[in-house]
């Protein structure tokens, strides 16, 4: 499969599994002979990892436009010191969230202009775009209660903001699969986790071999 060079991003809301998809798809990859690098925002810098613990906290007190160029900030770390650099040696980056992320909550869920989060993004990513996105779409209710249980009850600053909140979120990503299917791949993440495994391994074999 001619993969190498390619970059794949896992995006959705709390709960719905992007972790546990990206590992798994890691694998059979690494199975297939790829070299695989496995990324998360916000993070795989010192700087990201830094700020995820700012950005996650419940107790941080951060505006929302501050929050989202701090996402902003560590993505253009993460992009200018990894993924370029992984890409341009034929790795397969796989990143746990990514500009969407950005729309989806920053946007949708805080309700900021929907262009300047977009500018950010460009100004983060440059031309360092995904050729894949694996949308996990779930009901917040049920991601939140998913959530609930593997955090034991820790809800992160995120995750504290309610059904509502995170309604918009979807919503948002449902809006943005739309408008890019090309690059979307949405995936019903309310089915077993080896199902939703399958049918991922399936498209990329579809698209890229
Ligand atoms: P997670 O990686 O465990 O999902 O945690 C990251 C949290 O940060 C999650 O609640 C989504 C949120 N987030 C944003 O609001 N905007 C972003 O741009 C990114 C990357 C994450």
């Amino acid at each position: 499969m001619p993969i190498a060079g390619k970059f794949i991003t896992f995006e959705g809301g709390e709960g719905a599994g992007k972790s546990t998809q990206l590992t798994r798809l890691a694998e059979r990859l690494r199975a297939a002979g790829e070299t695989v690098l496995s990324l998360r925002e916000p993070g795989g810098t010192p700087f990201g990892e830094k700020m995820r613990d700012v950005l996650k906290q419940p107790g941080s007190a951060i505006q929302p436009a501050a929050e989202a160029l701090l996402f902003a900030s560590c993505r253009a770390q993460l992009v200018a010191d990894v993924i370029a650099p992984a890409l341009a040696a034929g790795k397969v980056v796989l990143c746990d969230r990514f500009i969407d992320s950005t729309v989806a909550y920053q946007s949708g869920g805080r309700g900021l202009d929907r262009a300047l989060i977009e500018s950010a993004n460009r100004l983060a990513c440059g031309s360092v775009l995904p050729d894949l996105t694996v949308l996990l779409d779930l009901d917040p209710t049920r991601g939140l209660g998913r959530a609930s249980v593997r955090d034991q009850g820790q809800a992160d600053r995120f995750e504290v903001l309610g059904a509502e909140f995170h309604r918009k979120v979807r919503e948002l990503y449902h809006s943005l699969a739309k408008e890019e299917p090309g690059r979307f791949f949405v995936v019903d993440a309310a089915r077993p986790a080896e199902a939703v495994e399958q049918e991922v391994w399936h498209e990329i074999a579809r698209r890229f071999r």
